[in-house]
């Protein structure tokens, strides 16, 4: 607009009235500043070197992508370039044992997995479960299962009865290969599925104590040949959604996605195949299969795959293995922080932490007390085609989008109602963009025929809609609800505020759960603290409810009333606290909230020492049975 501007200015002095140059220039230049220009300006030389390297990095990937999919590059063919140009360089380390596999070991591992289910009868197409715990052959049994079409899905090995069948039976998977540690799980659930299913146990184990009918997998893969079968691609595993609330759901993904996610990420945050990477995230989630074994198989990076997360163990095991970059998830740095200091924390070479959901609370806690350089912060989930990366070493920030072409890059945050989730319209029925410092929700485009761009949906097609709303960007568009809302400030970094659904309203103000929960842990000595809101009776809105994970009760009342009048507004004060000895996390270390929601405030529904804030003593009292009805 004010360009335009200057532009028929420069006409109008030049050609109409004649003006020279030295007089025109000067004062559109002042006409351009003085109209806001200036501000423009200096956006522009702030952003404008991490929007070029953005762009750089889509262009690239995007052009990679178009590469593979033109010279129909599957994901096998990449890995097979790889093990050309790394051989005998180490893939992956298993810390469980410190077994070492070079990356020709772990083709011809694949390989023989390859070739054992062809025996089998398995054909492109066919869907075989993997249930077992994170380790080297987790990676070379889907890679395997990849190289003739086989698709994997890859069950979150926590899993156990309803959840369990309820993940293999929606993926028709015609075999189980499960770990034999998780043999009891598979045992319990052998009779409710299928008899056709296959059976097989990797690892060590007790032909007495597994399902009938199960086969040993280690002597058949001796037996089975090396080479590589030839075969064209398609769908590359399943991976289940974690599933904060309901049954899990099973999202494919493609061999070109699984390229795009861990393309993204390598070349946006500048990595290198000399790298190490630290990867204790489970293998059944895209964060520790893909952003992490990604750089393996993909660029040639060695992976460490820890079985499961320790934070007493992180920085030793960083140390040990010369690890560059850390990979983190959801609550795992809060854990960290929550160890004693201690020396190796700081002697290491991590140089980066590669990741998604470090609250801003501790953000800097981190970086400082364990001297790594730089937050590698990405949004973005495994169905999700709005992804966002922190390019830019930006403090608290998830991403950012482009100001100075912010329609390069299809996402966009719209008004939503924070409570009810509802996308708010303007009078033409479009969703209304936010403005800088306004809270939205994140929206991406659909172009269903853009490889980059492509939601490739869920098994169930009716999870799928639920997930996209149209006429979002303009009349008659579709795109793809993150259900996450986020902040973007005048430079266009996105901040994440909160999941929608979780904000509630009190006293007439909108409470972001994520923000109370970071200041409640942060003043808690960094205890799992979950947020909530719960219905009052005869109260506008909801009350704040704080459960606490203080198996010790070691929480002094008195200080942590006075400190939290010094740290929220009065509507942001938890109203309700709860204590307990632990609070359920998801596999990826997701709070799960629905079932303490639904239990609420009442007394008669948990054991657990329940509290609640007296406004007239402005101190946490306990709460009775009686009392409740006093309220
Ligand atoms: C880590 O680096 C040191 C020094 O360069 C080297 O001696 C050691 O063998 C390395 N450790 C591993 C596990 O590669
Ligand atoms: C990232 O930012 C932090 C804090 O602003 C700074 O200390 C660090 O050196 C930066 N890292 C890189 C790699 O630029
Ligand atoms: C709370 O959020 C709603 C939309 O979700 C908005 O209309 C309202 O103005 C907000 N209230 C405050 C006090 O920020
Ligand atoms: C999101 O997915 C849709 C549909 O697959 C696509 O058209 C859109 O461009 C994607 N957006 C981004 C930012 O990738
Ligand atoms: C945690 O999960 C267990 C098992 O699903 C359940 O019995 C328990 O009630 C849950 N605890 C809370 C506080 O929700």
């Amino acid at each position: 607009m004010r360009l335009a501007c200057c532009t028929v200015l420069l006409f109008v002095f030049r050609l109409l009235v004649g003006l020279p140059w030295f007089q025109v220039l000067p004062s559109i230049l002042i006409f351009y500043l003085g109209s806001g220009g200036w501000k423009f300006i200096y956006i522009f030389a702030k952003t404008i070197g991490r929007d070029v390297h953005a762009a750089g990095v889509l262009i690239k990937v995007k052009w990679n992508v178009k590469r593979h999919l033109r010279e129909r590059n599957t994901l096998p063919k990449i890995f097979a370039e790889t093990v050309r140009r790394h051989g005998d360089k180490t893939a992956l380390i298993f810390e469980g044992t410190g077994e070492k596999w070079s990356f020709r070991q772990l083709d011809e591992y694949s390989n023989r997995v390859a070739n054992l289910l062809l025996q089998r009868g398995f054909v492109e197409g066919d869907v075989v479960a993997l249930f077992m715990e994170s380790r080297s052959q987790y990676v070379g049994l889907w890679l395997g299962m990849a190289k003739i079409g086989v698709e994997g899905a890859l069950i979150n090995f926590n899993l156990r009865l309803e959840a369990l069948v309820h993940c293999v039976t929606i993926s028709n998977a015609k075999a189980v290969v499960f770990g034999s540690e998780l043999t009891e799980a598979m045992c319990e659930i052998h009779s409710s599925m299928g008899k056709t299913v296959q059976m097989l146990c990797s690892g060590d184990w007790d032909p007495k104590h597994v399902p009938v009918g199960t086969e040993c997998l280690e002597p058949l893969l001796d037996a089975a040949p090396t080479h590589l079968p030839s075969r064209p691609d398609h769908r590359l595993f399943y991976i289940y959604t974690s599933g904060t609330t309901g049954m899990p759901k099973a999202a494919i993904v493609v061999h070109s996605r699984y390229y795009r996610m861990a393309a993204l990420v390598y070349y946006g945050f500048g990595m290198t195949s000399d790298d190490v990477m630290y990867d204790c995230l489970p293998l059944y989630h895209s964060a520790g299969n893909i952003v992490g074994v990604g750089q393996c198989l993909i660029h040639g990076m060695t992976v460490v795959i820890k079985k499961k997360f320790s934070a007493s163990r992180f920085w030793d095991d960083c140390a040990k293995y010369n690890c560059t970059i850390v990979q983190y998830i959801g609550e795992i740095c809060r854990y960290l922080l929550n160890q004693p200091v201690k020396d190796i924390e700081r002697q290491h070479r991590v140089r980066m932490a590669l990741g998604n959901g470090l609250r801003q609370s501790i953000w800097e806690e981190f970086t400082s007390r364990f001297n790594v350089p730089q937050i590698a912060e990405f949004y973005g989930a495994t169905e999700c085609n709005c992804s966002l990366g922190n390019f830019g070493n930006m403090t608290g920030a998830c991403g950012f989008n482009s100001q100075i072409l912010p329609f390069i890059y299809p996402i966009r945050l719209v008004k939503v109602d924070e409570e009810t989730m509802e996308l708010i319209r303007g009078p033409d029925g479009v969703c209304i963009p936010c403005k800088p410092g306004e809270p939205g929700q994140l929206v991406g485009r659909i172009i269903q025929n853009d490889p980059l761009r492509r939601f490739d949906g869920y098994v169930n097609e009716g999870a799928t809609t639920k997930k996209i709303a149209n006429n979002v960007f303009k009349k008659g568009d579709s795109a793809y609800l993150s259900g996450d809302v986020l902040i973007m400030d005048q430079y266009g970094y996105m901040y994440f505020k909160d999941r929608t659904g979780d904000t509630f309203r009190w006293k007439g103000e909108n409470v972001s759960t994520t923000e109370v929960e970071g200041t409640l842990s942060r003043l808690l000595d960094m205890k799992d603290v979950v947020v909530y809101g719960v219905e009052v009776p005869g109260a506008e809105g909801k009350a704040g409810m704080a459960a606490v994970a203080d198996p010790e009760r070691s929480t002094d009342l008195e200080k942590f009333g006075k400190d939290l009048e010094k740290a929220l507004p009065p509507y942001a004060r938890p109203v309700f606290l709860r204590f307990l000895n632990e609070v359920n996390k998801t596999g990826t270390y997701k709070f799960q909230k629905t079932e303490m929601r639904r239990e609420g405030f009442d007394p008669s529904m948990t054991s657990n020492k329940l509290y609640f804030l007296n406004p007239s003593r402005g101190r946490y009292v306990e709460l009775h049975q009686e009392a409740i009805f006093s309220l």
